[in-house]
């Protein structure tokens, strides 16, 4: 990375393209004033915080601080190393990177995948051989066919406690490492005569695996998964979310289920945009993973008691999370997506997709069950419920009209129930408003670090700022500032100019740095600068390391017993008094 070819070579593939667009693929960008902004993937959001710049070929977010070139938002969205990241924009560019060498990221769990990967081939090995023959009668009766098993990698562990065991041990992995991947248990394989599902993390790459049963009798749990690692978290993970993202950006929707069974069989129906919790409730990751692919989400879990409920906890868990596009398939009579499928059509389940309803007409249906309408407490507690989900609607025609209805029913006034629903948002906004100001608040620093970072930032956009460091010997009273501004200004002898988008690609290996630079970022609030304020700055870092010095002189003295020495320190702290006015 420290090659000058190399580096050369990756900023012409950065130069070769232009943030603004590559973002756009991956969400929705909106142009105000020079920049662009959007809705920033790397936090819990709702508000477009992540700006863009065209000019600078930067994006930052103004509420988590995420910043960086193209290379640092191909890598974080993807979750892929700095190396991939320039193979992905290289075939976008056409530039040949050759053979450059970076250093590899994901090093340290490279062997984990190829661990999986053997394991993977294993498993869908057995399958095809004569003890897998039960195994493919039980899916051909489940109507998974050939094109699935293959599609989704199925396959199946034998029944004895250590086929995979002896394969990996042969070629040299410890029992410990295969303990830890979750591939054996105790020494023996977690997966005894089970149908195996891999498990992909967001980028198609197999970091586990679930197991079914599939004998009648089988009195075992009915799924057994590997279990958590570094690469792989299920709170993190949606069942065929790698592929299910570009059918979801197609589509502009995606639809969440509960179960493997359910996703594979919408899939293998030509329903791509689907995915499946893995049999929990849904986290912030994994909202924060849906919400990348589109604003519009539908919930289609099982028809059953469990499965309503669940519609409720992830509908309120996206509502929540800035989402107004939720919609609801309410299946019935215990039925789950795979066994609606199968038992109607393909097309009547594509109707039911077409026909979904909005999640807060879903949620103010079922508000209503078990309510004693006979009862004056219970029905205004189920009008405030009904309001306060209003609250969450941004549509106005479809306020009035539930509202509308709701004072119909109940025989109330319209504008009885409109104020009712005025002093729940104002509720919510003070709210809100609360949290803002702590959030914010914390941000404060004093004046020195202030100036120290604003320094820093002008040292990124004017090289006035870096020639005046180097002719004053600044010192920065942080000690990670010092080392960003020498290598700020190493960086500028060396290649005659600085651009903070390449900047940050020849920061890539120095983690802490580029934390540092992030901050630094968020002090971009000019475009130009003059070098009066450059100069004003470096006084008041100076002032800043005069005031410490004399301090420190201060406490020395106070050790001194010897009238000399303390008169010798006191004469020092004085000039550096006259020095610093
Ligand atoms: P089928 O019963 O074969 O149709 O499977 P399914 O995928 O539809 O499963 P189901 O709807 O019963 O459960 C939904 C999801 O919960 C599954 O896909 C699993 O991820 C998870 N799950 C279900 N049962 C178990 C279990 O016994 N153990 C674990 N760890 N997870 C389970
Ligand atoms: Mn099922």
């Amino acid at each position: 990375m420290n090659d000058t070819n190399n580096i050369d070579i990756i900023n012409q593939i950065r130069s070769k393209v232009d943030i603004v667009d590559i973002i756009s693929e991956y969400l929705p960008l909106t142009q105000r004033g020079k920049n662009f902004f959007g809705i920033c993937p790397f936090h819990d959001d709702t508000n477009p915080s992540m700006s863009v710049s065209r000019e600078k070929q930067i994006y930052k977010c103004f509420s988590c601080g995420a910043s960086g070139n193209v290379f640092n938002f191909i890598m974080d969205y993807e979750h892929i190393s700095f190396k991939e990241a320039l193979v992905l924009l290289s075939q976008k560019t056409g530039i040949d990177i050759g053979n450059i060498q970076v250093k590899k990221e994901n090093n340290k769990y490279e062997e984990f995948y190829n661990i999986y990967n053997i394991a993977l081939k294993y498993f869908q090995n057995n399958i095809n051989t004569i003890q897998g023959k039960q195994a493919k009668e039980y899916l051909e009766q489940r109507k998974i066919d050939e094109t699935i098993i293959k599609d989704f990698s199925i396959g199946l562990s034998l029944s004895t406690r250590d086929g995979l065991l002896k394969l990996l041990t042969r070629k040299k992995y410890n029992n410990k490492l295969l303990n830890d991947l979750g591939l054996t248990v105790n020494n023996y394989d977690n997966f005894i005569d089970r149908i195996i599902f891999p498990l992909w993390d967001t980028n198609g790459k197999v970091v586990g695996f679930s197991g079914r049963i599939y004998h009648q009798n089988s009195k075992q749990n009915k799924y057994v998964n590997t279990k958590e690692t570094p690469i792989f978290k299920k709170g993190q993970t949606l069942y065929n979310y790698h592929r299910a993202k570009e059918f979801a950006r197609r589509e502009k929707s995606i639809i969440i289920m509960e179960g493997f069974m359910d996703v594979i069989r919408a899939y293998s129906i030509g329903v791509k945009n689907v995915v499946a919790l893995m049999g929990t409730a849904m986290t912030k990751e994994q909202v924060n993973l849906v919400k990348r692919l589109s604003s519009h989400i539908i919930l289609c879990f099982d028809g059953d008691d469990a499965g309503r409920k669940a519609t409720l906890t992830n509908g309120d868990m996206l509502v929540k999370a800035g989402i107004d596009n939720i919609k609801v398939i309410a299946l019935e009579n215990n039925d789950d997506p795979d066994t609606y499928i199968l038992n109607n059509s393909s097309e009547n389940f594509k109707a039911l997709i077409e026909n979904a309803i909005n999640y807060s007409d879903y949620k103010i249906n079922s508000l209503k069950k078990g309510i004693n309408f006979n009862s004056d407490i219970e029905k205004s507690e189920y009008i405030n419920k009904v309001i306060k989900e209003v609250s969450t609607i941004k549509d106005e025609i479809r306020v009035e009209i539930v509202l509308k209805n709701l004072a119909k029913e109940f025989n109330l006034s319209y504008n009885t129930l409109e104020k009712r629903l005025l002093e729940m948002t104002q509720e919510e906004e003070k709210r809100q408003v609360v949290i803002y100001e702590t959030k914010s608040s914390k941000k404060k620093n004093n004046k020195y670090e202030k100036a120290t970072y604003e320094y820093l930032y002008y040292m990124l956009i004017n090289e006035q700022a870096i020639i005046y460091y180097d002719q004053q010997n600044i010192f920065f009273p942080i000690e990670k500032a010092r080392y960003l501004a020498s290598e700020i200004s190493y960086y500028y002898k060396k290649y005659g100019i600085i651009t903070i988008a390449d900047f940050y690609t020849y920061l890539q290996d120095k983690k802490d740095l580029m934390e540092l630079l992030k901050i630094v970022l968020t002090y971009d609030v000019k475009e130009k600068v003059e070098k009066e304020e450059i100069e004003a700055l470096a006084k008041v870092i100076r002032e800043y390391n005069v005031s410490q010095e004399i301090q420190r002189l201060k406490e020395k003295m106070k050790d001194k017993i010897d009238p000399l020495e303390k008169a010798k320190l006191a004469d020092e702290i004085r000039m550096l008094k006259i020095g610093s006015v």
